[in-house]
């Protein structure tokens, strides 16, 4: 049998990985009667019939045992207005004692906290899990969505930045 071929170091695949665009959402859970919730670009629609979704959580996170305890998230995609939002998130803000102080929050079908600034949301329950490398991939089957209070263009993540849509749709 062929040996295993090496695998790239990962300073490589960040790299190659950063000119990958994607969205931007927020990930909330609540746990113990605690709200959580962290920044994540990693997600993505699994299936429509019946509908399930995916996030993949560092394991070095704190919010992933909230989700798993709670086994419940509520996925938030972002508007181009909510890049302070997606920060605050992702801890890059000093001084943020309250991840959820000043903001607009309801729970619909699960316990996860239901952001009003987004541009829509996806209430989950957790159906699976795997463990893959250095994150856990969670699989989401949506019990409630809905429109947010925004609805302009998207929060988009693009080299290492925030960033907008730059363009109009492009004939093909
Ligand atoms: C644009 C962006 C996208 C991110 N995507 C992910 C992601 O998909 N999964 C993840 O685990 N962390 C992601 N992070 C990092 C987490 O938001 C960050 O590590 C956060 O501080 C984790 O919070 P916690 O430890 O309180 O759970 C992202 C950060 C940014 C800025």
């Amino acid at each position: 049998m062929a040996s295993t071929p090496p695998e790239p170091p990962p300073k490589a695949f960040k790299k190659v990985l950063s000119r990958f665009p994607s969205g931007v959402t927020v990930v909330t859970t609540r746990n113990q009667g605690e709200p959580h919730g962290l920044t994540v670009s990693a997600f993505s629609a699994v299936s429509a019939e019946p509908p399930r979704v995916l996030v993949c959580l560092g394991r070095d996170t704190d919010s992933l045992p909230m989700v798993r305890e709670s086994g419940c998230f509520a996925v938030h995609i972002l508007g181009r207005e909510h890049a302070r939002l997606a920060a605050r998130f992702a801890k890059m803000l000093p001084g943020v004692d309250d991840l959820f102080e000043g903001l607009a929050v309801r729970e619909e079908v699960t316990s996860a906290p239901i952001l009003s600034a987004c541009l829509g949301w996806l209430d989950c329950t957790v159906e699976s899990s795997y463990e893959v490398g250095d994150h856990t991939v969670l699989i989401g089957a949506v019990r409630a969505l809905g429109p947010g209070e925004a609805d302009g263009e998207p929060l988009l993540y693009f080299n290492r930045a925030f960033r907008s849509l730059a363009s109009d749709p492009l004939d093909v």
